[in-house]
């Protein structure tokens, strides 16, 4: 059996948590000979600043790169807000997203049934939903140049961000998600701002070029990403994939997650090009929420989406799909017990701490592997 090395990265407030019950799924898979994983624990966000002083070291972007796939908590929170900028704890996720390449973002909104009354919309708009935003992660106005605040003297002060997107980098992110359609329901939308920016115009020329070229057996439509969000509280069904830029998928993606209940809900992969020659792809696992400092160590955080992105992992990295399936299965059922956190639960269901969840999740899982 192959060993997979796995960097883990729990990060602040509910990341330790939420990945405690990773740590225990990892132990059980492990154990029990179906999979064979060497994991290592990192430090990332304002514990590694607390640490070293820096938001992510050298050494630990190393061990990211030379890991088969990296599991990450989330970052953040108040007791950080006055560290130096490029310190900041979102510093150290954002330089694993640029220095692994990590180009696309694979954020899927899926609603289960069970919790179609969690979500602030209505259950026939929700339920069954399943839908797939694949957000470009490396490139955009969070990583443009120049990005600078000058002093203009006057008693004014200028802040400049710069959106800016290469043809390359629309292909590439173009393509994961016309693939990812072909698995699926086969539609792509893509969402821009190409009424009022540059960028928003070649976003859609790319877009447009890639399908008449690669996929034209994918059904293909553009949205302007504002009546797009619009769209996406309205009738969310109506997508399959959506693609789109950094920032407006960072947004969309937020928005996508209430859709299913609960921010708690929302997995993310984030996934470099496949290297030819080893056929190696970097990926980092996370879930949508941040480190919601306001519940962090009461063990009220929901680990669902800690849980299944550590099955995206299965399912990206290590071609266990097949397990992954069984961690949504698990899930589920759970849900449909009744069994929830604090964040999902409504009313006659059983509301239980984070390794109470992750321990019912996990004996499911078992009694559907028996
Ligand atoms: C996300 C987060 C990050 C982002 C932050 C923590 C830098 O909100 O992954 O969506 O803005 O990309
Ligand atoms: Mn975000």
């Amino acid at each position: 059996m192959t060993t997979h090395k796995l960097l883990l990265l729990p990060g602040d407030g509910i990341g330790p948590e939420v990945m405690a019950e990773v740590k225990r799924l990892i132990a059980w898979l492990n154990a029990e000979g179906i999979a064979k994983f060497e994991t290592e624990d990192g430090l990332v966000g304002g514990c590694s600043y607390d640490a070293d002083k820096v938001a992510i070291t050298d050494k630990t972007v190393a061990l990211a790169k030379a890991a088969d796939a990296v599991i990450l908590g989330a970052v953040g929170g108040p007791k950080w807000d006055k560290v130096p900028y490029d310190a900041r704890p979102e510093a150290g996720l954002l330089r694993l997203r640029k220095d692994l390449e990590l180009f696309a973002n694979l954020r899927p909104a899926i609603c289960y049934p069970a919790l179609a009354d969690s979500s602030s919309l209505r259950r026939e708009i929700v339920e069954g939903l399943d839908i797939m935003i694949v957000r470009e992660l490396t490139g955009g106005v969070y990583f443009g140049e120049p990005k600078t605040i000058t002093d203009l003297g006057n008693g004014q002060k200028r802040a400049i961000d710069t959106q800016v997107y290469d043809t390359y980098e629309i292909e590439r992110i173009a393509r994961v998600a016309f693939d990812l359609a072909r698995k699926r329901r086969n539609k792509v939308t893509s969402m821009e701002k190409r009424n009022v920016m540059k960028s928003g115009l070649l976003w859609n020329e790319v877009v447009t070029q890639v399908h008449n070229s690669e996929f034209k057996d994918v059904e293909l439509e553009h949205q302007l990403a504002d009546s797009g969000g619009m769209q996406l509280v309205r009738r969310p069904k109506q997508f399959d994939v959506i693609v789109t830029d950094n920032l407006f998928g960072d947004i969309l993606s937020d928005i996508a997650a209430m859709l299913t209940g609960s921010l708690g809900m929302l997995p993310s992969a984030s996934l470099g090009a496949t290297d030819p020659k080893t056929g190696k792809r970097a990926a980092l696992y996370e879930p949508v929420h941040g480190s919601a400092p306001d519940i962090a160590g009461k063990g009220l955080a929901n680990p669902v989406a800690m849980l299944t992105s550590f099955g995206m992992a299965l399912r990206y990295s290590f071609d266990m799909g097949k397990l992954a399936d069984t961690i949504d299965a698990a899930i589920a059922s759970v849900l449909d017990k009744g069994i929830r956190t604090g964040d999902i639960k409504s009313e006659g269901s059983k509301v239980v701490s984070t390794s109470e969840m992750g321990e019912a999740i996990l004996q499911e899982i078992q009694a559907l592997h028996a």
